[in-house]
């Protein structure tokens, strides 16, 4: 028998290093924003009904037996239903999100995993973070075609995690918490285009970008090693030098950059922008005694809001 009701909640997340070479097979960290989040809402609707998606941030509501294939919501239903040997149960999922849309922090991926969790827990079933993380990707790849899979697995395990695209999750210890200013530049940024324009430039210059991602992977190893050993100094740096190799790649704009400049100016230990790019976030690493005024440079310079967040030890 199915509870009347069922519910979850997924956070976003920034990532922290790594974006884009990631794709290829570099290692990432990425980490999940709790002041933000999506909610999913799974209740008993009358026999005959169907399942009901209604998305109202989203301005949608949608009947799975007539949703498209690409729909991703409906996606996300089908995908659980299939995956729980499950026929499609009488109800209605209420799905909100505080997270923005298209601006780096994981919307996408928060609200699959929260719809797939909420359903699942309906049909009487607690997935574990292994599985929803697996569905949701499937999910992902209708929203940008070809996802590294980072996204998933750090809104699905709730946890900061080192990611290597293919292989199993790696928790990563943080050895001593630090603040992170997120500035969103309100600009929207479409991750499939900027993904696909970076795999045209890799293909016509591969041995340049794969250097590139190289050294980006090997910035992801040493902030992995410092966030490990509590060596907050050391990060600032990598994050300027991830930057600096996101422009390489063309992923920035001068927006985020403006941001990023001011955010240093204003104090930050080091910034960059945070996921795909060309719009969405920058991230600045903070110290108590510089946050307001990194935050004021942030919104002075365009941020259309800042997203404080404390990257801490998991459990
Ligand atoms: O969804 P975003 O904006 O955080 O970008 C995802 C990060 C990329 O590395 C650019 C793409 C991917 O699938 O990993």
């Amino acid at each position: 028998m199915s509870p009347a009701e069922a519910r979850s909640s997924a956070p976003g997340k920034v990532i922290l290093f790594g974006e884009h070479a990631v794709v290829y097979g570099r290692p990432a960290i990425a980490v999940p924003v709790t002041q933000v989040k999506a909610t999913a809402v799974v209740k008993a609707a009358p026999r005959g009904s169907g399942l009901t998606l209604i998305a109202s941030d989203l301005k949608k509501q949608i009947a799975l037996a007539t949703a498209p294939e690409d729909e991703p919501l409906a996606a996300a239903a089908r995908l659980t239903l299939a995956h729980l040997k499950a026929h499609e149960p009488d109800a209605t999922v209420t799905i909100r999100s505080t997270i923005p849309i298209a601006s780096g922090l994981g919307s996408g991926a928060a609200v699959t995993t929260a719809l797939v969790r909420a359903l699942g827990g309906f049909l009487g079933h607690k997935l574990p973070p292994a599985e929803v993380s697996r569905l949701v990707f499937e999910v992902e790849k209708i929203h940008h075609g070809t996802p590294s899979g980072i996204d998933n697995t750090v809104v699905a395990y709730g946890k900061p995690v080192y990611f290597v695209r293919e292989r199993a999750i790696e928790r990563l210890k943080v050895g001593c918490p630090f603040t992170l200013l997120i500035g969103d530049s309100g600009i929207p940024s479409p991750t499939g285009k900027v993904v696909a324009r970076v795999r045209r430039a890799w293909q016509r210059e591969p041995a340049h970008y794969d250097a590139l991602f190289d050294r980006i992977g090997d910035i992801a190893d040493e902030a992995r090693q410092a966030i490990e050993d509590g060596d907050v100094d050391a990060l600032g740096p990598l994050m300027d030098e991830n930057h600096e190799l996101l422009i390489e790649l063309g992923v920035s704009s001068s927006q985020l950059d403006d941001l990023v400049d001011a955010a240093r100016l204003a104090g930050a230990l080091g910034a960059k922008l945070s996921g795909a790019g060309q719009g969405g976030n920058v991230i600045a690493l903070v110290e108590d005694d510089c946050m307001s005024d990194v935050e004021t440079a942030l919104m002075e310079t365009g941020a259309v809001r800042v997203i404080c967040t404390k990257v801490a030890a998991a459990d």
